[in-house]
């Protein structure tokens, strides 16, 4: 049984292209194709791994970039091994897939997210049905990623209610997002982009985002808010404090799977007992870490491990 859980309603089959150059009405070559399973809460679970803390993953999975996207899964395994514990809920539909094309000469990334699969209401009550049962005696469920189609906005608040003595970390977007700050989950994670789409206005300086941060929180159902602002780090916010961590200064490959990594380095700080700061403070570390790998490559834990002492609060 994993102390973590994370849930993805909504997982990828995550294809990562290269290219010379993406140009208009040309046929453009590509290198071969890279497969990596994807969705937010399978990347925090791949994360979780790599910091030495093994999860079980509860997802939908239908069609052959189910299969391919589980498969894939399932044999990301650690040097010593240990594989993500799988906990599937087979769909009619097919899991989605996600391409993402590199241009070498510009550098720039083109991200193309392909609609998912509609859920069935019999199929979300298994995915329901299936994550208590995994989050039975664990301590920490991570909810990530956007919401399927089918999936109303209730449906975090929900699952919430039904869990006691787990803590529940939240990274999602849009009216999901809304709905997950009045849901009674302990953390919720938007990026300052995904807070201004909360808020009245436009979130320009640090300021601005700690003001919509507290403007949340005061209507907010959750302990704790944590907003993370790119190559800023993050302002989190409690009902007892709020602080800011800044996160270290590197060359930035890609920042796919930031946001995933960050939450993952959250997930175990907590779940190692470190306090708050110092949690958020992993998280920023994992992050940061992940902007040092290609496309959809995820963090290297000795890069975490670097950065760590290099974040630092104020
Ligand atoms: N340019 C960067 N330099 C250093 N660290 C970064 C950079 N970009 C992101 N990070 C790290 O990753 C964390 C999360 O990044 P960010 O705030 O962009 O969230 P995100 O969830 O990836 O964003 P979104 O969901 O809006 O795409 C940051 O708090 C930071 O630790
Ligand atoms: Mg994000």
């Amino acid at each position: 049984m994993s102390s973590i859980v994370t849930l993805t309603l909504n997982p990828a089959l995550d294809i990562s292209l290269h290219v010379d150059a993406v140009v208009p009405n040309h046929k453009i070559r590509t290198d071969p194709p890279r497969y990596d399973p994807g969705g937010g809460g399978l990347n925090v679970s791949r994360v979780c791994r790599r910091l030495g803390e093994p999860t079980t993953t509860v997802a939908p999975v239908g069609g052959p970039p189910g299969q391919r996207m589980l498969s894939l899964l399932t044999a990301d395994k650690s040097p010593d091994g240990t594989a993500d514990n799988a906990r599937i809920v087979a769909i009619q539909g097919d899991t989605r897939q996600s391409v993402t094309v590199l241009g070498r000469q510009s550098g720039d990334e083109y991200r193309f997210v392909l609609p998912g699969p509609t859920l069935s209401p019999g199929e979300i009550a298994a995915c329901l049905a299936e994550v208590l049962s995994a989050a039975e005696s664990c301590r920490c469920l991570v909810i990530s990623g956007s919401m399927p189609h089918g999936v109303e906005d209730d449906f975090i608040e929900g699952l919430v209610g039904r869990l006691s003595d787990c803590r529940v970390i939240v990274d999602t977007s849009g009216s999901a997002l809304r709905a997950a700050l009045t849901s009674g989950a302990y953390l919720v994670k938007p990026s300052a982009r995904e807070l201004g789409s909360l808020v009245e206005g436009d979130l320009i300086t640090e300021a601005d985002v700690t003001l919509a941060a507290h403007e949340i929180m005061a209507w907010a159902n959750i302990e704790v808010l944590v907003v993370s602002i790119g190559a800023g780090g993050a302002i989190a916010v409690t009902p007892e404090q709020t602080f800011r961590l800044r996160a270290p200064t590197v060359q930035v490959r890609s920042a796919v799977g930031a946001g995933d990594s960050m939450v993952a380095g959250i997930a175990v700080g907590l779940h190692r007992g470190l306090d708050l700061p110092r949690a958020v403070a992993l998280g920023i570390a994992s992050g940061t870490a992940a902007v040092l790998t290609d496309g959809t490559e995820l963090c290297h834990a000795s890069d975490v491990e670097r950065l760590l002492p290099l974040v630092h609060m104020n």
